[in-house]
């Protein structure tokens, strides 16, 4: 069966009960047990535990990324969070991608650290130096790729590789890509996490996250995580997002073809210094994005000559693209990630990945392509 017909159908079946074609928002805390003796007769005892709804969305990206099981969160953060409580402990040792995003950093650097968990931030993309940051206490690699925002890639099959020869968990954050475009656990990961607030839902109404394993007691330690951290998905979060899920492939095929084309434009205008997308020739991981992706995703940068003040001067002055944090949604939204997503990290860990003051980033949504660029050509001559 097909992606996109998965994506419709799959982990979704008309309401026993009313035929409903839609999956109902079981919006109930409790659920009523047969007797003593039959305590958990349904599968369903207390909404933190599992809710019938957020059951359905997990069954279906379990089926999209093809891993054994799928456990939902209130964000993408809480997801990121439960991969690390359940796979390290005090003293316990994780290597994580140092192009991280920034609330990733955040996390580890600030909340983590505190309990006593050791990390380093290494550059992924290149498989030595995660070799070298191994420790005997090791237990995590977190890899992102495409990072945010500098979309700089990780080799997935070379970093499970590593991981697999040393018996330890490497996790993947795919939100970038969706399963649509790259599968994690295919190329030998063992969890690929989401922030389901960006192409899953796609439409700017939910914040929520996911985390997919390619074992099943792998699964059972993260969801003790999700019900004893309390940090889940909430049944009508989990609609939206359901319903969002179904036209994902769509969504990011026209998505990433108006990337492609914005980034050709942009490469190509006088008073643009530099773009990265993983589509364009030019783009320095273009033969790995090729290889470990069947597309090149809706997430561009670019650098406008001037420095800050231009590349200000360029946000303030388009119309048509929004100056909003978030991506993957069907708007077309721009961000500063210095004064925006990624504030938080210090300047010199900032200035050694590479996300530079000038940096803009484009999440490109789902409007007319030369409508996009018509907007940034007139961004563009006003600076
Ligand atoms: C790659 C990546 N992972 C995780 C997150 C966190 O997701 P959320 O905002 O849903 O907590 C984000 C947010 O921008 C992100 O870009």
């Amino acid at each position: 069966m097909g992606f996109t017909t998965k994506q419709v159908h799959a982990g979704v079946e008309p309401d026993p009960i009313t035929g409903a074609i839609l999956t109902p928002i079981y919006q109930s805390t409790t659920f009523v047990q047969n007797s003593v003796d039959e305590y958990l007769a349904k599968g369903y005892s207390y909404s933190r535990t599992a809710n019938p709804t957020v059951r359905v969305l997990e069954k279906k990206l379990a089926i999209l990324e093809g891993g054994a099981d799928c456990t939902c969160y209130a964000t993408g953060m809480a997801a990121i969070q439960a991969v690390l409580q359940a796979c390290l402990s005090a003293g316990d040792h994780a290597i994580v991608s140092d192009v991280a995003y920034g609330g990733t950093y955040r996390l580890c650097t600030k909340i983590f650290r505190r309990f006593g968990v050791e990390f380093t931030f290494a550059d992924t993309s290149n498989p030595d130096a995660v070799r070298a940051a191994l420790r005997d206490n090791t237990k995590l690699v977190l890899t992102e790729t495409p990072a945010n925002p500098t979309l700089k890639l990780t080799d997935i099959a070379a970093i499970s590789e590593i991981t697999r020869e040393r018996g330890i968990v490497h996790a993947v954050d795919n939100t970038f890509l969706t399963p649509y475009f790259q599968r994690p656990l295919e190329l030998g990961a063992n969890i690929s996490i989401h922030s389901t607030t960006k192409y899953f839902d796609g439409h700017n109404a939910t914040v929520g996250g996911a985390v997919i394993v390619d074992d099943k007691a792998l699964d059972e330690k993260i969801r003790f995580v999700q019900n004893a951290t309390g940090v889940i998905m909430s049944p009508w979060v989990a609609w939206l997002t359901l319903q969002g899920t179904k036209t994902l492939s769509i969504r990011l095929e026209r998505q990433a073809a108006n990337a492609q084309a914005i980034a050709e434009f942009l490469e190509s205008h006088p008073k643009v210094a530099q773009v990265r997308y993983p589509g364009l020739e030019s783009f320095p991981q273009h033969e790995l994005a090729k290889r470990q992706a069947s597309g090149f995703g809706a997430m561009l940068w670019f650098e406008v000559k001037g420095g800050v003040a231009a590349g200000k001067k360029l946000m303030d002055s388009v119309r048509l693209c929004t100056l909003a944090e978030n991506l993957g949604s069907v708007e077309t939204l721009i961000t500063h990630p210095v004064t925006m997503t990624h504030a938080d990290v210090e300047e010199a860990e900032r200035k050694r990945v590479g996300i530079i003051d000038g940096l803009v980033r484009l999440s490109v949504g789902l409007e007319d392509p030369e409508d996009l660029i018509d907007d940034l050509r007139q961004a563009l001559d006003k600076i």
